[in-house]
């Protein structure tokens, strides 16, 4: 059948997208579909008009294509579609109000303030060590870290939204776990030298993935369980993945959800396609899967 992989798209995370979009399509192609590849823009309804494709395949990260907007567009067009719907998209891509959602499924998260950038700029909103991140991006694009001794409050610049997240900085490890529809696949020790930080995810050699981390089994079985039951409490559909920090000085208590990712990386070398491919699920039949699991 004929799939279209949107790709690209508005947000801070375009380039990321095209490398997404690309490597899905080969591998659709590979697995057997007629694939048109659309860069995103806003004539993107004149385009899906023009096509018609049976399926969209959303390999869109960031604002507009991992937030909802985008699937509102495919549920007006009633054309299926990949990945989480609009509800749980917009509730995934608002840090803040998810967890609201992660804490009321008794899930663990770190205290978080939302606050206007100048407010940010004049004051220590939390004690240091602290983080502040635009509410509603991913690939720690805009996230700064103030450190338990600055001084000063962060020089956030102008390019940051008006309003923040001021998060608690919890130290640890870096974890993550992807789910496929309702099966937590593996969890993942993300190792990098410093922050894992746009760099360290996109450069080669930024950071090293462990698949399956090297955890006591207690954290292993909760980053599984919290996954699918972040998952679960957005009303995610298809694929996720839901990234963590663990203290390990303070065993299981030091195990927090950070986010969920409702559109995660989809390079062959990307985490969630790592851990399929750990659970015997090569790069095509994963993406064959997300496009049989489309729905509007
Ligand atoms: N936001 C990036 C694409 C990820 O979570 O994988
Ligand atoms: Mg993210």
């Amino acid at each position: 059948s004929r799939v279209a992989v949107l790709m690209g798209g508005l947000s801070a995370e375009r380039e990321v997208s095209l490398v997404s979009g690309r490597e899905c399509a080969n591998a659709l192609r590979e697995a057997g579909y007629e694939v048109i590849e659309v860069d995103a823009g806003h004539d993107l309804v004149a385009r899906l008009l023009d096509i018609k494709p049976e399926v969209v395949f959303n390999a869109l990260h960031g604002r507009w294509g991992e937030d909802g907007c985008v699937q509102g567009i495919l549920e007006w067009l009633r054309i299926p579609y990949t990945h989480s719907g609009v509800l749980a998209s917009a509730l995934a891509m608002d840090k803040q109000r998810s967890k609201e959602v992660f804490r009321a499924a008794g899930l663990p998260v770190l205290q978080s303030v939302i606050v206007p950038r100048d407010e940010a700029r004049a004051r220590h909103v939390l004690p240091p060590p602290y983080v502040v991140k635009p509410n509603n991006e991913g690939s720690s694009v805009g996230v700064y870290l103030v450190h338990e001794a600055a001084n000063s409050p962060p020089q956030l610049a102008d390019t940051m939204p008006a309003q923040v997240m001021v998060e608690t900085y919890a130290p640890g490890r870096e974890l993550t776990c992807a789910v496929m529809g309702d099966r937590p696949l593996a969890v993942t020790d993300i190792i990098t030298t410093g922050w894992y930080d746009y760099d360290a995810k996109y450069k080669a050699g930024g950071s090293r993935h462990e698949v399956p981390a090297n955890l006591p089994a207690e954290i292993t079985q909760a980053c599984l369980d919290y996954a699918r039951r972040a998952h679960q409490a957005l009303g995610c559909r298809g694929l996720s993945r839901t990234d963590f920090r663990w203290d390990e000085t303070r065993g299981l208590n030091g195990l927090i959800l950070l986010e969920t990712n409702t559109q995660p990386g989809m390079t062959p070398t990307s985490l969630a396609p790592e851990q399929a491919a750990h659970c015997g699920i090569s790069f095509p039949e994963l993406c064959h899967w997300i496009v049989e699991d489309a729905s509007c």
